[in-house]
């Protein structure tokens, strides 16, 4: 026998399921605003549809008047109906305009646009099991990677994260020798070597454009003598002798967590540490049940579990692994200390020694 509808669940439901499509439907609206830059033309100041497609550079107004009309109803821009003007709040400028702000949002949406062109990928994973290469996920995940992480870690790893380390700051304040491992493309590490002047830093990642990406961004910022990136899987790094080994939610992403832990273990010098970030999460799945969390296990079913089925051991940790799993893989590799130094609404900080 089938259980009866409750109406007002049913309605409930519906409400939420309205809710989600709304949002999903609006990334490619959001998107083609960042791009043509017609949220920061609506930072300038109010604006009717005709100003604003030709503050954005002389844009076609049918189009822009729609647009507009779309994000009002997102409530992602205000609209006056009296004056026909679309404006943006502060509180909606950190989200789309303030590129340091800590809730710039850009790079979400370019991350949900790679997980819905790898979707035929990673659906035909489901049938074999197989993986899906970094690389070949969609056409820039690595770009949309870079773009979603980088507000948690332009407000976080300089301020908070390091900090939290046992005697690190003072180490890197000093001169210290840094190894940025599954660097992407390489904020990071640019991050924490603008911070430290006196320090060494090399980033590491197997996926070549990637690196060639971080390599440019060194050199736009004038880092190129300090920063070193390498191309390289976290268990082939050759050099020893690091001081601080960082991980910046790629840990999981790796096939085998284990030997890379191990391999983390031998390249670190007497005394260092390795700090580990990894996404927030509880040790148990239903923990993991809320906002965040929802993010989080969707990209890793999309991303994180495909890339870590498509290398060696295929260990497929997924974002939300948590924290007592984490820390026991850590100490398989031979740290005999491992403790959450500190925490976000993002992310975890594990300090292993
Ligand atoms: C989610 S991204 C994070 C990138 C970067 N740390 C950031 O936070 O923007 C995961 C990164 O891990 C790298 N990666 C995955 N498995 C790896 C491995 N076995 N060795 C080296 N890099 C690896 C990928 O190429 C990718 O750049």
């Amino acid at each position: 026998m089938t259980e009866p509808i409750d109406e007002a669940r049913l309605h409930a439901f519906v409400g939420k399921m309205l809710g989600d499509l709304g949002g999903a439907l609006a990334v490619p609206t959001v998107r083609i605003g960042l791009r043509l830059g017609l949220f920061d033309a609506l930072a300038q100041g109010p604006a009717t549809a005709p100003e604003l497609a030709a503050r954005a550079g002389g844009l076609h107004e049918r189009y822009v008047r729609e647009w507009a009309m779309a994000q009002a109803a997102n409530g992602y821009v205000d609209y006056d109906a009296a004056a026909g003007t679309f404006s943006l709040s502060p509180e909606q400028a950190m989200v789309f305009v303030v590129k340091d702000s800590p809730v710039y949002l850009a790079g979400a949406f370019e991350l949900a646009a790679a997980m819905i062109e790898a979707e035929a990928k990673v659906e035909h994973c489901f049938r074999t099991g197989e993986g899906v290469r970094w690389g070949d996920h969609a056409g820039c995940l690595f770009c949309a990677t870079g773009a979603f992480f980088r507000p948690g870690y332009v407000n976080n790893i300089v301020q908070n994260w390091i900090p939290a380390l046992e005697g690190m700051e003072d180490r890197l304040r000093s001169g210290a020798k840094v190894a940025d491992v599954g660097c992407g493309v390489g904020f990071s590490t640019l991050l924490m070597a603008e911070a430290y002047p006196q320090s060494r830093f090399t980033g590491y990642d197997f996926h070549e454009p990637s690196i060639a990406q971080a390599r440019r961004h060194a050199a736009e910022h004038g880092l190129g003598d300090r920063v070193d990136f390498q191309v390289a899987t976290a268990k082939d790094i050759a050099e020893r002798g690091f001081d601080l080994v960082t991980m910046y939610d790629c840990l999981h992403d790796m096939g085998d967590p284990r030997g890379c832990a191990a391999h983390m273990r031998e390249i670190l010098g007497d005394g260092g540490s390795w700090m580990i970030v990894e996404p927030i999460a509880g040790d148990s799945p239903q923990d993991n049940l809320n906002p965040v969390g929802r993010l989080y296990y969707n990209a890793s079913t999309m991303i994180c579990v495909p890339t870590s089925l498509d290398q060696e051991v295929g260990e497929g940790l997924g974002a939300q692994a948590g924290e007592a799993r984490l820390a026991g893989i850590v100490r398989e590799g031979g740290f005999a200390h491992v403790r959450r130094a500190t925490e976000g609404p993002f992310n975890m900080v594990l300090e292993a020694r």
